[in-house]
C-alpha cells in the first residue's frame, strides 16, 4: 500500500542565495512519490536542504540516499569493507580533521562527479565545526556579462591533487599512486555547467581540485582561476550551517561548494556521509559572437543585477563621469 505519510513537507528558506530547512518529513519512513518529487525540485531550487531532528540509523540514511541514485565509493577515503559507500568522519584529539577546510565540490576529479552528498551529524563539538556553503549559480550570476561570456565554453582540468600526499614515497607507494592515476586520470569539465534540474548556469571550478583552464597560458589560467575561486568566497552567496546531533544536510554538489571549518580541534565531531552518483557535467552553448551569447540569458537589466547583490561591473564612463 502506498501510504502518504510525508505530505506535510515544508521548506523554509534560510539564505538569500541558497539553503532551506525541511520540516514535516520523517527520514526513517519510506518516501512517497509526491514527497520525493518535491524534494528533487527543492534540492535544485535551494541547493542545500537541512533536515533537523532526524534520529535515524546508518541504514536509513543509506536508504534515503539510494532513493536519489546509486551510492558511490570515494576512492581515497578510508571505508569499511562491508559498507564501502559510507564515509565516517570521527575527528578528535587523536584524529585531527584533514583536507576539508578548503572550498570545494566533492570529487570533481571524477569524470562523473557526485550529484549530491548527504552528511549526518552524530556527535558535535560544543563550539565550532560549522560548514559553510556557497551557491555557485549565484556566484556565476554575480559576474559581469563580459566575464560570463568569456568563461562560457571554456573547459577546466580537475585533478585529485590533495590526495597525492596520502601515498608514501617508497616503491609500493609510487606504484599505488600510478594505479590511481590510471583509474582516475584528470577530468575535463566545463567551467560553466548547465544544471540538469533547474537549467541554471553554474560556475564549476574549485580550488581543491581545479588545476588549469584548457587552451590558456599557465599564467593566464592561474590568474583567471584565482579570480573565479574568489567568487566562492563572497559572503552574499553563502550560508553558514551550524550542526546539531541528528541533523542531516543534503547538498547539491553540482551547484554548491562547501568548506568544513576546522576550529574545533581537539573536541570530537562524528559525522556519517553517503554520496550519490552524478552525471557528466554539460556545458552551456556558446554562439559565434558574444551578442548571441548574451541573448541566451534572461532579459535581466543592470537594475535587476544590482538588486541581486551582485558586484557591479566596472564602467569607466560611469565612474569617471565622462
Ligand atoms: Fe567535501
Amino acid at each position: 500500500m502506498n501510504e502518504l505519510r510525508n505530505t506535510q513537507i515544508e521548506f523554509k528558506r534560510i539564505g538569500a542565495s541558497l539553503g532551506a530547512e525541511v520540516s514535516g518529513i520523517d527520514l526513517a519512513e519510506p518516501l512517497d512519490e509526491a514527497t520525493f518529487d518535491a524534494l528533487v525540485q527543492a534540492h535544485g531550487e535551494h541547493e542545500v536542504l537541512i533536515f533537523r531532528d532526524q534520529d535515524i540509523t546508518t541504514e536509513q540514511q543509506k536508504a534515503f540516499g539510494r532513493r536519489f541514485g546509486k551510492l558511490t565509493v570515494h576512492p581515497f577515503a578510508p571505508s569499511d569493507g562491508d559498507a564501502p559507500e559510507l564515509i565516517v568522519f570521527d575527528n578528535n584529539a587523536d584524529n585531527p580533521p584533514w583536507g576539508t577546510d578548503i572550498w570545494h565540490s566533492d570529487e570533481t576529479f571524477r569524470a562523473e562527479p557526485p550529484m549530491g552528498t548527504m552528511l549526518r551529524a552524530l556527535i558535535v563539538p560544543d563550539v565550532g565545526g560549522d560548514t559553510m556553503f556557497t551557491s555557485m549559480s549565484a556566484a556565476f550570476e554575480g559576474l559581469s556579462d563580459r566575464l560570463q561570456n568569456f568563461i562560457s565554453g571554456l573547459e577546466a582540468v580537475h585533478d585529485f591533487k590533495p590526495f597525492r600526499q596520502l601515498f608514501s614515497g617508497d616503491t609500493e607507494g609510487r606504484r599505488s599512486l600510478r594505479d590511481f592515476e590510471e583509474r582516475y586520470p584528470p577530468a575535463v569539465h566545463p567551467v560553466v555547467r548547465l544544471h540538469p534540474v533547474t537549467g541554471k548556469k553554474v560556475l564549476f571550478v574549485n580550488p581543491q581540485f581545479t588545476v588549469a583552464i584548457q587552451g590558456m597560458e599557465e599564467s593566464e589560467s592561474r590568474g583567471l582561476l584565482d579570480q573565479l575561486f574568489r567568487q566562492a568566497m563572497v559572503p552574499e552567496y553563502q550560508i553558514r550551517h551550524q550542526w546539531r546531533p541528528n541533523t542531516l544536510v543534503f547538498w547539491d554538489n553540482r551547484a554548491v561548494q562547501h568548506y568544513a571549518i576546522h576550529d574545533y580541534y581537539p573536541q570530537r565531531r562524528r559525522m556519517e556521509r553517503v554520496t550519490i552518483k552524478g552525471d557528466r557535467p554539460v556545458g552551456v552553448e556558446v554562439e559565434e559572437n558574444s551578442a548571441s551569447v548574451k541573448s541566451q540569458k534572461s532579459n535581466r537589466t543592470a537594475g535587476d543585477k544590482a538588486q541581486h547583490g551582485a558586484h557591479k561591473p566596472i564602467n569607466v564612463g560611469e565612474t569617471e563621469g565622462a
